[in-house]
C-alpha cells in the first residue's frame, strides 16, 4: 500500500452546491489588484465597493469606550441597538416597527444567507443584480430567477416583468431582492415606481427583501423605502457598512414585519447554533451610529456632496467617449457598457466583460468587476466601476471647510479625487 499524499481524495466529499465555487468577485479582484500593486504595478482599484470615508469620529471613540464589552450578546442582538435601529427606521423611513422586528446579525450579507437557508422558495433577482446574492442561493440549493431589464430603462426591474413570472405559477414561494440606490448600477427608483412594483409583489404575496444599505447614500438624501407601501412583506435590509464607512466593523440589520415574525424566530434559532451573537463592541458603538445627530447628518451631506460631483464627472468623461452609464443617482458605482465602441474593443481580441476587465487591469492598471457577475450575459461588454479609491478622510475634511449649502468648488474632484479621473482617463484612451 502506498503512503503517498497523492492517495487522499478528500475533496469528493464536497458538498455539490458549491463544488468548484470561486471566491465571491469583489474579493477576488481586491486580492488580485493587490498582488498586482505588490509586484510594483500601479492599480487603480475601482473594483471593490468599499466606502473611501472614515468612520465617523464619535462612532470611533464610541467603539473604544466599549472595547471591555466582551459578554455574549443576545442572538437577535442588544436590546439598546434593536430600540435604536427600529427608531431610525421610524424616523428616517416612516415604517411603524419596534425593537422585537429587528435582527441584528454579523452583516447584511449573513443575515441574507440565513433568510435563504430558511426560507423556502425561489429567488427573483433581476439582472444585473449585486454578486451575492444568485450565489447564496445556489449554495442552499434554491432556484434562481433572473428578470431581465434594459439599458434604456436603467436596469431598472419593471413591475410588468414581475408579474409575468409569478402569473406563471402564482402560488409559488418567492423572495424577491430589490436593491436601491442600487450596487452596480448607481441608480434608484422614484416612489411611483416603488408603488408599482409593491403592488405586484402584494398580489401574489411575494416577500421582499429591500436592500437599502445604501439608502443614506441617495445624493439628495432623499431615499424612499419600499416597505411603506407593502409593510406586511417587506423585509427592510440595512446596516453600518455604507454609509458609516464600517465594512469591516460587520454590523447588519433586518427590520421585520409583524407577518414575518415566525420567520426572523427561525433565522434566530439557526443563528443561535452558528453566529451566537454579533461582537459586542461594534453593536454598542451602532447604537451611537443610529441615533444619527448633527455630526452624522454633516458628515452624511458632505459625503453625498463628494459622491455626486465625482460621479456626475466621470459620467459625462466616459459618455463623451460612448462609454455609456445611467446618470448616477445615489451609492458609488457606475454601471458602464462599451456596446457603442464594440468594434474598437474587440479589435483587441476582447468579446467578453470578463476578457473585457482582465485585459483593462493587464494594459491599464484598471481594476473593475465584469458584468457577467452581476447576471449579465457573457458576451456583453458591461462592467461596474467604484469610484471609491481616492483618499477620504482628506477629501471629507476639505468638504467640512465648505458651507453645506454651497457647491463643491469646480476643481475639487481634481484635486482630492484625482486618482479616480486618472483611471477614467485611462479608460477613455484605452478604448481610443
Ligand atoms: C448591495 C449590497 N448589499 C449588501 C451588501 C453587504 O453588506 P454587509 O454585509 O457589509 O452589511 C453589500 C456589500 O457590498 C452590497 O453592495
Amino acid at each position: 500500500m502506498s503512503n503517498s499524499n497523492d492517495d487522499f481524495a478528500f475533496d469528493i466529499s464536497l458538498n455539490l452546491n458549491v463544488r468548484g465555487m470561486p471566491l465571491s468577485a469583489t474579493l477576488a479582484i481586491n486580492e488580485l489588484s493587490n498582488k498586482l500593486k505588490k509586484e510594483g504595478k500601479k492599480v487603480y482599484k475601482l473594483g471593490l465597493g468599499q466606502s473611501p470615508f472614515p468612520v465617523p469620529r464619535t462612532i470611533v471613540e464610541e467603539l473604544q469606550a466599549n472595547a471591555h464589552q466582551k459578554d455574549y450578546q443576545p442572538v437577535k442582538g442588544l436590546q439598546s441597538l434593536r430600540e435604536a435601529v427600529a427608531d431610525y427606521h421610524s424616523r428616517r423611513n416612516d415604517i411603524i416597527c419596534d425593537a422585537e422586528s429587528v435582527l441584528i446579525g454579523p452583516g447584511s450579507k449573513e443575515l441574507m444567507f440565513l433568510l435563504q437557508f430558511c426560507f423556502y422558495g425561489d429567488l427573483v433577482i433581476p439582472t444585473p443584480s449585486w454578486v451575492s446574492y444568485a450565489p447564496q442561493a445556489k449554495i442552499i440549493g434554491h432556484q434562481i430567477v433572473w428578470i431581465e431589464t434594459k439599458e434604456s430603462n436603467n436596469w431598472k426591474l419593471l413591475p410588468k416583468d414581475l408579474h409575468k413570472i409569478c402569473k406563471g405559477d402564482s402560488n409559488r414561494p418567492r423572495i424577491l431582492v430589490l436593491n436601491y440606490p442600487s450596487n452596480p448600477m448607481g441608480v434608484t427608483y422614484a416612489a411611483e415606481e416603488l408603488f408599482e412594483i409593491a403592488k405586484v409583489a402584494k398580489q401574489y404575496q411575494v416577500i421582499l427583501l429591500s436592500d437599502e444599505i445604501y439608502g443614506e447614500l441617495h445624493f439628495e438624501g432623499k431615499h424612499i423605502s419600499i416597505s411603506r407601501f407593502y409593510p406586511e412583506g417587506t423585509i427592510l435590509s440595512g446596516g453600518l457598512s455604507k454609509w458609516c464607512g464600517a465594512g469591516g466593523w460587520r454590523l447588519g440589520t433586518f427590520t421585520f414585519p409583524k407577518t414575518l415574525t415566525w420567520l426572523m424566530d427561525t433565522m434566530a434559532s439557526v443563528a443561535s447554533e452558528t453566529f451566537t451573537s454579533t461582537s459586542a463592541p461594534i453593536q454598542y458603538a451602532a447604537v451611537r451610529a443610529f441615533r444619527q445627530g448633527i455630526v452624522m447628518e454633516r458628515y452624511l451631506w458632505n459625503s453625498r456632496k463628494i459622491l455626486k460631483k465625482l460621479g456626475n464627472e466621470i459620467h459625462t468623461m466616459l459618455a463623451a467617449k460612448k462609454i455609456t452609464s445611467p446618470t448616477p443617482e445615489g451609492a458609488f458605482y457606475l454601471f458602464i457598457n462599451f456596446n457603442k465602441v464594440r468594434n474598437k474593443v474587440e479589435s483587441k481580441n476582447v468579446f467578453t466583460s470578463k476578457e473585457l476587465t482582465t485585459k483593462l487591469l493587464e494594459d491599464t492598471g484598471v481594476a473593475l468587476l465584469p458584468g457577467s457577475v452581476f447576471g449579465r450575459p457573457e458576451n456583453e461588454l458591461t462592467a461596474r466601476l467604484s469610484y471609491v479609491d481616492f483618499d477620504g478622510v482628506r477629501a471629507l475634511a476639505a468638504a467640512e471647510t465648505i458651507p453645506l449649502e454651497k457647491e463643491l468648488p469646480e476643481d475639487f474632484v481634481k484635486i482630492y479625487c484625482g486618482r479616480i479621473l486618472e483611471a477614467v482617463q485611462l479608460i477613455c484612451n484605452w478604448v481610443d
